[in-house]
Formats: structure tokens, C-alpha cells, sequence
């Protein structure tokens, strides 16, 4: 089982006393909770690479717009707890909001360059809740690797931004999204999706799948790869709005030509339900 703690102070003192008396390892995975089998892979990473992993749950108020999800976003920290228990994980943090956001708390961090740009220019103040609360957990675990999906692959680079400029001692290791077997990309945010709803967001794998075809068959304008992407998307009913629908660099910088290694990336609504995906272009 793992040991959970809800105090800073308390679980400080723990990895405190493991990194100096044992020099022990610490491989850390942030989360929201819900785990799904894209976390497993995550935690199961961590374990592999690390003497102690501890996995923090805590779905943070900051990185959440006021007409956002924060009050539905799914919990259910018993079968989390299950989870970790089953994947060897050594320590949960599940702290409070008064834990983390103290009254008087000012203080935030914003990451310049690339979250102005997709995920940025629709949900404003998101990666400087994102970029806010993870440099505060990784100063309460001080771990040495810290896991983050490629499924949010801004946040991934946005945290790589975060390490690189402020200098923190912590390796990023980023991890491949995990499908389901229809190719839907695992998020806590599924559960929100009827099974009709589903149906259309295969669309966005479609949509990857038709590209990844058409650039190993030689096509290599970003621009016809959107359209027709657009269209393949288009075409399933419960498709609302496309928020964006584009191809960069792995930077993060648009692209006209397409080189193996740019990055497809999607947000778009099915229902009330936003999703995010993205895929690597193989050439
Ligand atoms: O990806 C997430 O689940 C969250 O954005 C993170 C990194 C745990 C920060 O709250």
C-alpha cells in the first residue's frame, strides 16, 4: 500500500529521509487522478528508472478556466489508490486546496514563447496554472526524473521550457500516448463521451492515420494535409467546433513542408466534451 500524505511538511520529512539515509531515487508522476492506462504507463516508467516513485493527485483550481470543467473533472481516489498500489508506486500526495493555495498566495509562473499559441490562445492563464503548480510540486518532491504524457504535448514542452529556463535539477521523461484499441487517445476526459459521442471522436485518429498515409505516400504541404484532415473530421456528425487543426515543427513552430518528427495537433469539441490529441509524423 502506498503511503499517502496530505501535508507539504509530512512528505517532505519522508523523501527528505529516504534521499538522504537510503540515496534513494525519485521518479515523479504528476496527475489529476482518474488514472487511466496512460498514466499506468507513466508510473510503470518510473518505477522501472527509479528507487522511490510517488505519484501526486490533485486536480489544481489554477489551471482551469472559470467556465472549464474543474467542478465535474472526475475523481475517485480509492480506485487511484488501488491502482498505485498494484503498480509498486511508494508514495501518494494528495494535498488540499489549502495545502496549496494558502490564503495571501501570490506567487505564479509564467513560461514565455510557445503558450500564447494553441492550448494557450484558448484557454488563457492554463499553462501558467500548469507551469504554477508543477515548479511547487517538484520543490515539495524534489524528484530527480518527473513523467509527462506526449498526449499533452504543449504541457510537455511548456514543463521542458520550465526546467531548461529556472534551472531545475529534475530529468523530463516524456512518454508515448496510450490508445485505446480504436485508437482514441486514454484521458480522464473520456468518461464525459456517450458511446455516440465516441463514434465521432475516432474522427481524430482517422484524421492522423489519413495524413501519416498521405505524407509516406509523398505529399508534403502542411497546408493540403489540414484541409483534408478538416474534411475527414468534418464529416462525423457530432464533431461541434475544431478550436485548432495543425501541423509545427517540434517546437512548435508551424511548418509549410512536412519533415519526419513535425507534429500533428488538434483541439476540437465533441458535444460539451473538448479533446486534445496529437501525432508524429513518421516519414
Ligand atoms: O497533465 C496533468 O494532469 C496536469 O496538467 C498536471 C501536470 C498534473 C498539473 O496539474
Amino acid at each position: 500500500m502506498p503511503l499517502l500524505f496530505e501535508r507539504i511538511k509530512d512528505i517532505r520529512n519522508h523523501l527528505g529521509r529516504l534521499r538522504c539515509d537510503e540515496k534513494a531515487s525519485i521518479g515523479f508522476v504528476p496527475t489529476m487522478g482518474y488514472l487511466h492506462e496512460g498514466h499506468k504507463a507513466l508510473i510503470k516508467n518510473s518505477v522501472l528508472q527509479n528507487d522511490v516513485t510517488v505519484v501526486s493527485i490533485y486536480v489544481n483550481p489554477a489551471q482551469f478556466g472559470p467556465d472549464e470543467d474543474y467542478h465535474r473533472y472526475p475523481r475517485d481516489i480509492d480506485r487511484d489508490t488501488a491502482i498505485c498500489e498494484e503498480l509498486g508506486v511508494d508514495v501518494l500526495f494528495a494535498p488540499t486546496d489549502r495545502e496549496m493555495y494558502p490564503e495571501g498566495f501570490g506567487t505564479y509562473v509564467s513560461v514565455s514563447g510557445i503558450t500564447e499559441v494553441l492550448e494557450g490562445e484558448f484557454r488563457p492563464g492554463h499553462f501558467r496554472g500548469v507551469a504554477t503548480v508543477v515548479l511547487k510540486l517538484f520543490n515539495i518532491v524534489q524528484p530527480d526524473r518527473a513523467y509527462f504524457g506526449e498526449k499533452d504535448y504543449q504541457q510537455l514542452k511548456v514543463v521542458e521550457k520550465l526546467v531548461k529556463d529556472l534551472n531545475l535539477p529534475v530529468q523530463i521523461v516524456p512518454v508515448e500516448t496510450v490508445r485505446d484499441k480504436d485508437g482514441l487517445a486514454l484521458s480522464s476526459r473520456n468518461v464525459y463521451l456517450s458511446d455516440k459521442e465516441r463514434v465521432s471522436a475516432l474522427s481524430i485518429y482517422r484524421a492522423f492515420q489519413h495524413a501519416q498515409r498521405r505524407t509516406s505516400e509523398g505529399e508534403r504541404r502542411a497546408d493540403v494535409l489540414i484541409r483534408e484532415m478538416e474534411e475527414l473530421i468534418r464529416s462525423y456528425p457530432l464533431v461541434r467546433k475544431i478550436d485548432y487543426l495543425t501541423i509545427t515543427d517540434p517546437d512548435l513552430q508551424p511548418v509549410e513542408e512536412v519533415r519526419d518528427g513535425d507534429r500533428i495537433l488538434v483541439a476540437l469539441w465533441v458535444g460539451d466534451t473538448r479533446l486534445i490529441d496529437n501525432w508524429r509524423i513518421k516519414l
